[in-house]
């Protein structure tokens, strides 16, 4: 084989094994938004939902994964595409383990959505977490808007460096018109139907 890879992916355990173990389904919800649009306040509050009943889950933030297998990347064009790559294939492997995997990645341009989409199949879903950049930079959590307006900090996301508003994605939640708990309920609600085992799978 080219490259000498022989790679053994049909003779080992396969996902609808570890999805028969676990009684759930194995899937990817891929959280879009601007910084500060509430992706990982979202995400850690339906991973503690979804724990409490019962399901496993993994949560793959992009603050925290810039500070292990994604720390040498910058905020460049080329660098976020390597950034969302190495989150797709990382978020596919634990799909296939039967985890319910929930990314929370800015994942600014349609041409990154598409690959990440590419990589993980079936398993991807998108969320839009969608807030207006004024609001975003009004909220300004992490002080970030401030600096980003100052000029302190190049390649901003919605600023001078581009961010697509998602076309059609899975589901979109409004954060700006939502409280916390009725976005949590909204994409509760969507994906509960999408992980339930079903015995004949
Ligand atoms: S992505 O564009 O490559 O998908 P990712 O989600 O990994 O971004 O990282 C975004 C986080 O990095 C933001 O939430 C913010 O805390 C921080 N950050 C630092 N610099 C920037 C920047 N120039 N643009 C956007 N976010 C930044």
């Amino acid at each position: 084989m080219e490259n000498n890879i022989h790679p053994i992916f049909e003779t080992i355990l396969q996902p609808s094994q570890k999805e028969a173990l676990l009684k759930q389904k194995g899937v990817v919800i891929w959280m879009v938004g601007l910084s500060g649009s509430g992706k990982s306040t979202l995400a850690r509050a339906i991973e503690n939902e979804l724990f409490e009943k019962g399901y496993l889950t993994k949560l793959l933030d992009g603050d925290n994964l810039r500070t292990g297998v994604n720390n040498n990347l910058s905020f460049s064009t080329e660098d976020r595409l390597e950034n969302i790559r190495r989150a797709a294939e990382v978020s596919k492997l634990f799909m296939q383990a039967g985890v319910v995997t929930i990314c929370s990645l800015i994942s600014p341009t349609e041409e990154i959505r598409q690959m990440a989409k590419e990589i993980i199949g079936e398993g991807y879903h998108e969320v839009f977490i969608h807030c207006p950049f004024e609001v975003c930079a009004e909220r300004d959590v992490k002080g970030l808007y401030k600096k980003a307006l100052a000029g302190e900090i190049k390649n901003f996301t919605g600023l001078d460096s581009p961010f697509d508003n998602p076309e059609n994605p899975f589901i979109e939640v409004r954060t700006d018109l939502l409280s916390l708990e009725e976005s949590k309920n909204q994409l509760l609600n969507a994906i509960l139907p999408i992980i339930e085992y079903k015995e004949e799978n």
